[in-house]
């Protein structure tokens, strides 16, 4: 694991970003692992920029949201369909029909997790995972104590991640009660993971991940066994180290 302190969250964007870049560059069909949150904005608003220059290519990149809310309309502007499609699909000029989402409006979720599964293989896998962690430490929506073997699956959300996300909805009882989520073991096979954090709100589960044991309670700390993570954080988020 590589840990990069910057000193601020534009610092942290613009370096995760020319990770992200270096791993794509060079590969015929380059497949990123997409999260959502704020935490990625800034490596988003990066490579955009590096792919205005011209100094990157993902018009033949394939993408995969890592999650989606269950029973949010695609057209809901926060649904991760929405959010991928304004934030990295548009700005970083991806073919739409090469960038996925899961499904969380699919009547079968499980056959809707396992075709994700299957899409994913279908492309490669993924050569670079990008992530954020929540204050509990989830990645994806993948909450303390889920199976660190899990693939694609519907999972409940916590309290605290639905406290954390009411900001982005008008009150409590609209923020969906359920996600769809790649699983743990599905973002463990990327070739490569950057995960991006900020701010001082992180810093216990960013403690934890790095220095704490590796246990189902903090999803993110199975990143140790990962074999090639960059955590790139700003100093905030490093506090606790
Ligand atoms: C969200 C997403 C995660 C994200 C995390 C942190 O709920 N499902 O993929 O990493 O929570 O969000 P933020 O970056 O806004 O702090």
């Amino acid at each position: 694991m590589e840990v990069v302190i910057c000193r601020d969250a534009a610092q942290v964007g613009i370096v995760a970003a020319e990770k992200v870049a270096d791993r794509l560059r060079g590969r015929a069909n380059p497949v990123i692992g997409l999260a959502t949150g704020s935490s990625p904005l800034d490596l988003y608003a990066h490579l955009a920029k590096l792919v205005d220059e011209g100094a990157l290519d993902l018009s033949q990149a394939y993408g995969f949201a890592l999650d989606e809310y269950v029973g949010l309309a695609h057209e809901h502007p926060e649904s991760y369909h929405a959010v991928i499609r304004r934030t990295v699909t548009e700005p970083l000029r991806m073919n739409p029909a090469r960038v996925r989402v899961p499904n969380g409006m699919a009547a079968d979720l499980v056959g809707a997790a396992q075709q994700y599964e299957e899409a994913i293989r279908a492309a490669g896998g993924v050569d670079v995972q990008v992530l954020g962690i929540g204050s509990n430490g989830h990645i994806g929506f993948n909450e303390p104590f889920t199976s660190f073997g899990s693939r694609t699956h519907r999972v409940p959300l916590t309290e605290q991640t639905r406290n954390d996300n009411a900001r982005f909805f008008d009150s409590m009882d609209q923020v969906p009660t359920h996600a769809l989520t790649q699983g743990l073991g599905t973002i463990m096979d990327s070739r490569t993971a950057v995960l991006v954090a900020t701010g001082e709100h992180k810093a216990d589960a960013v403690a934890a991940m790095i220095e704490g044991p590796v246990a189902i309670a903090m999803p993110a700390s199975i990143l140790q066994f990962h074999p090639d993570v960059h955590v790139v954080l700003d100093e905030a988020a490093a506090a606790k180290l």
